[in-house]
């Protein structure tokens, strides 16, 4: 699928992989709008990088919202492409060293922003593009991509909401992909591993070479540019689909 000219839309796109998502697919000549509940960086993002690239402040958990920035989005221009990134981590075990049981209330946030709040953005971007003229020969109209995390496949002690979130982005995949089918809609995820956003940002110089040291080649931590580079790959190739790609530099997470 042709990137140029396609409308497209990127949760949680003020910051990390959403960020280096949105420049990207600016960069070959989309028409992006960013999706995210950060207002502040998502309007300067958007007036940095210009060429029409657009924000809509959104909680991608929020039916109405999210309706609303795909209305947004598909005004510019025929929405094509839809990104989910937004997501957020949660530490906490099964049960706690005293035995007490992990807080439902935390498990409940984390599905509902990283599962539901993905299939929010993916339900209302794919009623979107199904509207809209189909754009080769396969009769292909647009293309869904998710970010999942190698935690769904090796979730580490600790991460039990997390990895539950991503392991519900990667049980969706196929699925969605066999709904979507009829209406030449692709639906792809993308696990990555450790990669060099704010978020891994926090942590000291050190912490971060011990997590490198562990990823067998390349050893050092994915760039938000590896990301970009996967999801250009797979809006253009038009016979991926319905896949999850680990993006981790071959690594493989221990327990803890
Ligand atoms: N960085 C990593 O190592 C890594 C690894 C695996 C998976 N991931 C996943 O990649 C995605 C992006 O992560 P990142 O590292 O770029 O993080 P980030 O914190 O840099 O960016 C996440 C963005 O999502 C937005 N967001 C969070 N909750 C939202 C909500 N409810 N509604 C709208 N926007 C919301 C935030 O405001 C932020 O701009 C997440 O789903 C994360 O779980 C990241």
């Amino acid at each position: 699928m042709q990137i140029e000219e396609a409308g497209a839309l990127v949760t949680g796109g003020a910051s990390g992989l959403g960020e280096a998502t949105v420049r990207r697919l600016t960069a070959r000549g989309a028409v992006v709008t960013i999706v995210d509940r950060d207002a502040e960086k998502g309007e300067a993002l958007a007036k940095e990088i210009g060429q029409g690239t657009q924000f809509a402040t959104a909680d991608v958990t929020d039916e109405d919202q999210v309706r609303a920035a795909v209305d947004h989005a598909a005004s510019a221009a025929p929405l094509r492409i839809v990104v989910n990134c937004a997501g957020l981590g949660w530490a906490g075990r099964v049960i706690n060293r005293d035995g007490s049981p992990h807080d439902l209330g935390p498990f409940q946030f984390v599905i509902n922003v990283n599962l539901i709040g993905t299939f929010n953005g993916m339900r209302l971007g794919a009623s979107a593009i199904s509207k809209t003229d189909p754009i080769n020969d396969d009769g292909g109209r647009g293309v869904i991509i998710n970010t999942a995390s190698v935690a769904a496949f090796d979730g580490q002690i600790g991460q039990i909401a997390y990895s539950a979130s991503k392991g519900g982005i990667v049980g969706m995949t196929l699925p969605a992909a066999r709904d979507l089918a009829p209406v030449g809609i692709r639906v792809l995820t993308i696990a990555p591993g450790t990669m060099d956003t704010p978020l891994l940002g926090l942590l000291p110089e050190e912490g971060r070479q011990a997590l490198a040291a562990n990823i067998p080649f390349p050893k050092r931590l994915g760039r938000p540019e590896d990301f970009a580079s996967l999801v250009e790959g797979m809006v253009e190739n038009d016979y991926l689909n319905g896949e999850t790609v680990r993006l981790d530099g071959a690594l493989r997470m221990p327990p803890k």
